[in-house]
């Protein structure tokens, strides 16, 4: 079970997505995944640099725990030597620990399938981690007609 963030909820505007803080930047180390149940949800947040990034920690393809695989930058043959291979370290991605498949952490894309991770805008705002998830869903259901009515 992931540590809860010490959440506390920044904002919850009507409509608007609800902050729930996070913790503090130096709290997240450098390209390391850190696994948080945060607001009902288990997410993967991510530092790079002094950029974050976070992720619902299920996997789009069948559901593995995908932010438990490893993060490194991706290596790709070089533009005008194919026979030289590179690594772009500003392109970092997830690899699922099921099958294998890598995700970029920018946008949550498969570089194997149509498939994307669930990723949340993440921010540091005054030295704290942000992270703004969607409002909690409202239900359709009719309320219960009275009883005796
Ligand atoms: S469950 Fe993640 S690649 Fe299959």
């Amino acid at each position: 079970m992931p540590p809860e963030a010490q959440a506390s909820r920044a904002s919850a505007g009507r409509g608007a997505g609800v902050h729930v803080e996070l913790g503090a930047v130096d709290e997240f180390t450098d390209r390391k995944m850190r696994i948080l149940e945060v607001e009902g949800r288990e997410l993967g947040i991510l530092r790079w640099g002094d950029s974050f990034y976070a992720f619902r920690n299920v996997c789009p393809h069948i559901g593995a725990r995908v932010c438990t695989g490893a993060v490194r930058p991706v290596i790709k043959a070089d533009r005008d030597n194919p026979w030289k291979l590179v690594v772009d370290d500003e392109r970092p991605v997830i690899i699922c620990p099921w099958h294998r498949w890598p995700f970029e952490v920018r946008d949550g894309r498969s570089l194997i399938d149509r498939l994307r991770l669930k990723t949340y805008p993440v921010s540091a705002v005054g030295g704290r981690v942000v992270v703004e998830l969607p409002p909690p869903r409202r239900s359709r259901r009719t309320p219960p007609a009275e009883a005796g009515a």
